[in-house]
């Protein structure tokens, strides 16, 4: 089982960014979290602020390089068309991820361009948010 967790701007500042409201794990703690408790997911993780690096490697991903695709977009989950067409371009599949609660935040992250063409969402759950939409991958192979 191969999958990609690609992680969108600002996500490679976890840790210190707002930890009262994005915790204080480091993306790599939560990337070795996830290798540590899924020890037979060869996992790539990819983390970029750029809006066209991010639909690159989405767009390699469609190769059958991965068997699944954990996303967190960022903030361009919320308004990028470009991320969206090209996670509709999929066939394995994909979760959107998000730390918070993105409902019960300001009203421009209650809506995600990207949720519809995904086959779920976990948000609001912190670094879990990960864990469940890799387990969910793995039972949906
Ligand atoms: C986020 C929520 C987004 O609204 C925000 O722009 C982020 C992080 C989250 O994981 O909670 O950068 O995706």
């Amino acid at each position: 089982m191969r999958i990609l967790i690609l992680n969108g701007p600002n996500l490679g500042l976890l840790g210190k960014r707002e930890p009262e409201k994005y915790g204080t794990a480091s993306l790599k703690d939560i990337q070795l979290h996830l290798k540590k408790k899924f020890t037979r997911v060869k996992f790539t993780f990819v983390q970029s602020n750029i809006e066209g690096e991010m639909v690159d490697r989405l767009n390699q991903a469609m190769g059958k390089k991965y068997d699944g695709v954990v996303i967190n977009p960022g903030a361009y989950g919320h308004y990028s068309y470009a991320i969206r067409d090209a996670v509709a371009a999929l066939t394995v599949p994909v979760v959107e991820v998000h730390l918070t609660n993105v409902h019960a935040r300001e009203e421009f992250r209650r809506h995600s361009v990207i949720a519809p063409v995904c086959n779920g969402v976990v948000a609001g759950l912190g670094p879990i948010s990960y864990e469940l939409a890799v387990r969910f991958l793995l039972e949906n192979k």
